[in-house]
């Protein structure tokens, strides 16, 4: 999908850029961010555009507020600006000025006020109720704000919220440029490549715990890769498919006719693990132990095992493409990480062209300080996932083509 990009900008030189990011980070419970990926993949596109003595404003929206959104203080974008603020000045002598308003007098004078390499951040998007209602009302108010726009927010790119759509729609009535950011370009560059002429063998690795949740991705994949490796709790789903025993572990009991007709799709590309790491209960898992074939009457499983971790990590380093999405077990207690770690690991060292997609995973990878070692890491959830399975997306298609 061949865009403009920020790279096709002409002459902006103190102009205001209306920059939509996905700066949607995962926090603790006391509001503290956890993994700031998503702000640091922004960067490279806000750094370019002040190096050319443009004037940013900078919007996005922060999880899914509900109610008075300014209740929970972990909604406002104060430890977002901050953390923005430490990765600018790195760069240079950026400042970041953030307001308490999403639109408005406040937001309209501190856009106006705007020096010459300045950045500006608008507050949670989705304290508006505009935004997630697509309202042109609202999307007019924004727009209002910049002379170009930019999407530099993948991981949102699945979303029709106003910043996303109706933005971008209301400046180009106004015949303003709309291009992607850096980030954007890359990630679609890379996915397109995936999906147009992957090196082969191409193998999927799926993990996570619900097949529900990605029944349109698998498919999709199904007709492009040579082979499937599953692991997470969707393992169990598929196996109660097969008829086969799986203790008490996690399934999705009304999503077995679906993994069936997805096992007769694959015609035979899809495979399951030989065995399992289970316990008798979570807590405390000192009852765990490996398992061959089917999991035992009130077993259950946690990871996938020694043998099937084997067998993977060697498919992974035969593959020509190795595509991954969800964790192969329950990777958050560490006692049951290893089948993910193992998979990290082994698309890390071989020399596949290694695709890594989805919060949980993508976390995963950076936490063992692998990320810089796949040949791409997404930054997106949902949207790296409806990519791949063919969803035609609403904003994109109010970028400007090249
Ligand atoms: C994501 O994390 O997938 C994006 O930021 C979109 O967030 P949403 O699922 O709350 O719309």
């Amino acid at each position: 999908m061949a865009k403009k990009t920020i790279d096709d900008l002409r002459n902006i030189r103190d102009s205001k850029i209306l920059v939509r990011v996905d700066f949607n980070v995962p926090q603790d419970a006391a509001g503290n961010i956890t993994n700031d990926r998503r702000i640091r993949a922004a960067i490279p596109t806000l750094t370019r555009l002040l190096e050319a003595d443009a004037r940013l404003i900078v919007m996005s929206h922060l999880g899914r507020p509900k109610g008075d959104p300014r209740a929970d203080a972990r909604f406002n974008m104060y430890r977002v600006a901050s953390r923005l603020q430490e990765l600018l000045r790195q760069e240079g002598d950026y400042g970041v000025h953030y307001i308490h308003q999403v639109v408005g007098p406040e937001a309209e004078k501190a856009a106006r006020n705007l020096s010459r390499g300045g950045v500006l951040l608008l507050e949670n998007l989705r304290f508006h109720p505009g935004e997630q209602a697509g309202d042109p009302a609202f999307a007019a108010q924004l727009a209002r704000l910049g002379d170009v726009y930019v999407n530099d927010a993948f991981g949102t790119c699945h979303r029709s919220d106003a910043s996303m759509v109706a933005v971008p729609a209301a400046m180009k009535t106004q015949g303003k440029p709309r291009v992607v950011g850096l980030l954007v370009a890359k990630e679609l560059q890379i996915l397109d490549q995936l999906l147009a002429n992957p090196a082969r063998p191409f193998l999927a690795i799926l993990g996570g715990a619900k097949v529900s949740d990605k029944i349109g991705f698998i498919k999709s994949l199904l007709g492009r890769v040579e082979r499937m490796l599953i692991g997470g709790a969707m393992t169990y789903t598929f196996m109660q498919a097969q008829g086969r025993g799986i203790g008490n572990s996690k399934a999705e009991a009304d999503k077995v006719d679906l993994a069936k007709e997805l096992l007769r799709l694959g015609q035979g590309k899809i495979a399951l693990p030989v065995d399992h790491l289970i316990v008798d209960r979570i807590e405390p898992p000192r009852t765990a132990r490996v398992v061959e074939g089917d999991i035992p009457a009130g077993a259950i499983g946690v990871d996938i095992g020694p043998k099937t971790i084997a067998q993977y990590t060697q498919e992974i380093a035969t593959a020509g493409t190795a595509i991954w999405n969800g964790p192969l077990g329950k990777f958050e207690d560490e006692p049951f990480n290893k089948g993910t770690h193992a998979v990290a690991e082994a698309m890390a060292q071989s020399k596949t062209v290694t695709i890594v997609g989805g919060g949980e995973t993508a976390e995963a990878v950076e936490d063992l300080g692998l990320d810089a070692k796949m040949k791409h890491v997404s930054t997106g959830g949902g949207a790296f996932l409806e990519y791949i399975e063919g969803t035609p997306f609403a904003a994109l298609a109010q970028i400007e083509d090249v």
